[in-house]
């Protein structure tokens, strides 16, 4: 075999923007390229936008611009992100281009030709108002297993079954809003099943992670079902070649069959610009694909499968979790979803490559990214640790002899590097940032012990040690951090550096090295509603002794009971209030009014004329309640502060800073209260 050998990481959807979910997959593709070529291969890290499909189509609509502008204005800015985080495609290319489009229509004149296409006639919701078919995501309508209203054609979100749009109780349109009609349209068919035995036999055999296995063989054992690989027009995607003719309508590809095809053809990209073969590394070579957890079927069944059918040999596969900001699913309104450029403007993006190298270990696990662990990962491991070892060796040796002539013969180092090596090459950037870092422990505590700065007689010939170790520490590093070595190297005026100048021979003139790594000062703090808001119940309702305008409630917590003062009198008499359960504040300041003492407060809407108490049916004493998602804080607040949220009334529901009110998801609704009124 050769040594040419293609990377890739699953291409992203040009339909929005990258974020750090996207990013480990990115990084950790590009840590294992730049190993490969650090040891000498001839790897190529192959990547392109996917810009088939109707999500793509549909939002392209919405924004009134055509799929083309829409797909190139992402194509631009992804590449942007990724190399802001030091991701180094040798071509990111995209699969709406010539020669995705050539490679296309080959992969399936070949399967054709080999009789692994039909076409079948099968049932479609159409609609005849937009004169289109409606895939799953263009229609809505009531779940049919548990009557949820409102669910995509594709899965309940309420009972998580896979649906098929005809399935939808009265299912519309979202376009227009009217019923669709079902129609039957002519498809083409892969024979996803007559390859089974095959899949079998190489899955047995391949280097595939357990519990990818696992999957594997329980959708196997269940049977393959052929697989639709055509859609209908209107349809952003390559048009299927003679399907006119032969079902009497234009068709075209399924955005799954040309996506992977991306791989090869943006090689051939490559290749082309390069004037070399795009065959050898495919049909000579190796090639490897990493993915995320969610794409397994369409990568390890239906993607070999097409390449057994024309005889282009199969991957090698590995599979990452997803990626989990303190413990929970990313999310915007918890603020811990993050775009790339947002981290950035937060973070160095080595700090994240070194973060996400020190979680991965080809195990199909998610990554959390906690934030305390990451500032303390980055600034007492990277920065502590490595960074400060070579940081100082390199600088006291600047400093003290401006260069190098002398290097102790220390015990070797070689079984370390080369378990290093290993780890890598088997995608476990855990054990190799664990390894690294031992190493950069052994070098501290040597020149520690040297104690260099007494001036000794072997004291140059340690720290020419330290210097070699620190060089071969940036060079086992490299794949991670990129500048972190670049930086070092340049202090020891080196160019290209491999595996191979792993050695204490190097002697020379020392330049002065710039600052390594950023400590994190500051991390994000969870946003949080300065309010603690709580349904109560009222069970006692009393004239303030000192004020005709108010009332004294006892309100009973669950398990706490509050005196409040409530300048209600005004709007409501006591049997109005009397056994009912209402959202009160219950972290503001107490405070004694006229007398008596307050020790939460109702959260009432008011237009100066009508107040609504905020209530739910469902709402039990005790609960909490939230706007949206965010967190409640239970910090004390003062009422000049608690004056200053705005609450609003809007079309009935309780918004603040666009989240709505509501109690364990139900959201509270007012009325009897003009639009707009405050909550206060
Ligand atoms: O899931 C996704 O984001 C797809 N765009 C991945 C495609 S990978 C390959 F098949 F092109
Ligand atoms: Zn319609």
């Amino acid at each position: 075999m050769s040594d040419k050998i293609v990377i890739t990481a699953a291409l992203p959807y040009a339909n929005g923007d990258i974020h750090i979910g996207h990013l480990l997959e990115y990084i950790q593709t590009d840590i294992f390229v730049r190993f490969q070529k650090l040891i000498g291969k001839d790897a190529l890290y192959i990547c392109a936008s996917d810009m088939h499909g109707t999500p793509i189509e549909i939002n392209a609509k919405k924004v009134g611009v055509s799929p083309e502008k829409f797909v190139e204005k992402y194509w631009k800015e992804h590449q942007k992100d990724f190399a802001s985080f030091l991701i180094n495609f040798d071509n990111f290319h995209k699969t709406h281009s010539t020669e995705n489009k050539e490679l296309a229509i080959y992969f399936f004149n070949e399967l054709k030709k080999k009789g692994h296409i039909y076409q079948k006639k099968i049932p479609v919701i159409y609609c005849e108002h937009d004169q289109r078919s409606l895939p799953d995501r263009l229609v809505r309508g009531t779940c049919p297993h548990c009557k949820t209203v409102d669910q995509y054609g594709d899965i309940c979100e309420n009972c998580n079954s896979a649906l098929k749009g005809l399935d939808l109780i009265d299912p519309r349109c979202i376009m227009c809003g009217n019923s669709p009609v079902e129609k039957e349209s002519e498809h083409y068919f892969f024979k996803l099943g007559s390859f089974s035995n095959k899949l079998k036999k190489w899955i047995k055999s391949a280097n595939i992670q357990p519990e990818i296995k696992n999957w594997l063989d329980g959708w196997l054992k269940k049977g393959l079902d052929d697989w639709c690989i055509s859609r209908d027009a209107p349809y952003f995607g390559f048009e299927i070649p003679d399907a006119k003719k032969e079902t009497g309508e234009k068709k075209y590809f399924y955005v799954w069959l040309d996506a992977p095809i991306g791989y090869i053809s943006s090689t051939k990209n490559y290749c082309d610009k390069k004037k070399i073969d795009w065959k050898d590394y495919w049909y000579k070579g190796k090639s490897y694909h990493i993915i995320g957890k969610d794409i397994v079927y369409f990568h390890f069944l239906f993607w070999p499968a097409m390449l057994l059918g024309v005889g282009i040999p199969l991957p090698d596969l590995t599979v990452h979790g997803f990626i989990t900001v303190d413990g929970q699913k990313m999310s915007k309104s918890r603020g811990t979803f993050f775009t790339a450029k947002e981290f950035l403007k937060l973070f160095p993006a080595e700090a994240l490559r070194f973060y996400y190298a020190s979680h991965l270990d080809r195990k199909v696990v998610d990554v959390d990214l906690q934030f305390t662990d990451f500032q303390a990962v980055n600034n007492n491991v990277l920065t502590g640790n490595l960074g400060n070892f070579c940081y100082r060796v390199l600088t006291f040796a600047e400093k003290n002899y401006g260069k190098i002539t002398k290097v102790a013969d220390e015990s070797n180092k070689d079984k370390l590097f080369s378990e290093i090596k290993t780890s890598y090459e088997q995608l476990d950037f855990k054990t190799a940032v664990k390894n690294i870092l031992a190493i950069a422990d052994l070098g501290n505590a040597y020149f520690q012990k040297a104690e260099p700065w007494k001036n000794n007689e072997e004291a140059e010939a340690a720290v020419g040690w330290c210097v070699n170790l620190a060089k071969n520490l940036a060079i086992v590093v490299s794949p991670i951090l990129p500048e972190f070595s670049e930086k070092v190297f340049k202090a020891l005026s080196l160019k290209k550096t491999g595996w191979d100048d792993l050695d204490f021979k190097w002697k020379g003139k020392l330049k002065k090295v710039e600052k390594l790594v950023e400590k994190i000062e500051k991390i994000p703090e969870e946003e949080q509603f300065p309010l603690q808001m709580m349904v109560g119940e009222i069970v006692e309702v009393k004239d303030h002794p000192n004020a005709d305008s108010l009332y004294l409630l006892n309100v009973d917590f669950g398990n706490v009971k509050k005196q409040v003062v409530a300048g209600l009198k005004k709007y409501k008499k006591p049997e109005e209030l009397l056994k009912q359960k209402a959202v009160f504040c219950v972290n503001l300041k107490p405070a004694k009014l006229r007398g008596e003492k307050s020790e939460a407060m109702i959260l009432v809407a008011d237009d100066e004329k009508d107040v609504a108490l905020l209530q739910h049916a469902k709402a039990k004493k005790g609960d909490e309640v939230k706007f949206g998602e965010l967190v409640n804080s239970s910090k004390e607040i003062t009422f000049d502060d608690f004056l200053k949220l705005k609450m609003v009334v809007k079309k009935g529901k309780i918004v603040y800073d666009g989240k709505v009110l509501n109690v364990h998801k139900h959201e509270i609704s007012v009325s009897g209260v003009k639009e707009g009124s405050r909550v206060r």
